[in-house]
């Protein structure tokens, strides 16, 4: 199998990996005491491994055997609420730029079926970078207000 789907393999690791990190992040903000928050990085952490499992789905199908390398979550420190989810947003820009390479690769490849798949995630990319930078531009607003981080935790707890 070529190494487009090696690179699809390890995409499928850092979505994974992803959802580790989301989980660290809602840890901190349920120290924080931001239930609303929690509840929507949880539903994130839920997303990234249906991300994941997308992908798995595809090489499977494909015949290849997919391959699960350990995780790393990161440090879990964050500054603040707002570094949190500043943290995030970088962390989706970054997915962003793997998936923008894997459809370059897919391309150069002829690879139809590969390229299908990820033209999905090069959608679902431009939902999670909008949705995370209006949270952060939302908390740079908000700066230290708890009346205004409570009633954007009240917003998020609806996802
Ligand atoms: Fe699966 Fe948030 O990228």
């Amino acid at each position: 199998m070529s190494k487009l789907y090696d690179d699809l393999n390890e995409q499928m690791n850092f979505e994974l990996e992803s959802a580790y990190i989301y989980a660290t992040i809602s840890s901190y903000l349920d120290d924080m005491n931001m239930k609303g928050m929690v509840h929507y990085i949880d539903s994130q952490v839920i997303e990234e491994t249906e991300h994941a499992k997308r992908i798995k789905a595809f090489l499977q199908d494909v015949g290849y055997r997919v391959k699960y390398r350990p995780l790393n979550p990161g440090d879990g420190n964050f500054a603040s609420i707002e570094d949190a989810f500043q943290k995030a947003l970088a962390h989706e820009k970054v997915v962003t730029a793997r998936i923008h390479n894997l459809a370059d690769a897919a391309k150069e490849l002829g690879d139809h079926r590969a390229l299908n798949l990820l033209a999905w995630f090069v959608d679902e990319q431009i939902e999670e970078e909008d949705t995370f930078g209006a949270i952060v531009e939302r908390l740079g607003r908000i700066g230290n207000s708890w009346n205004g981080l409570y009633a954007l935790d009240k917003e998020l707890s609806k996802r």
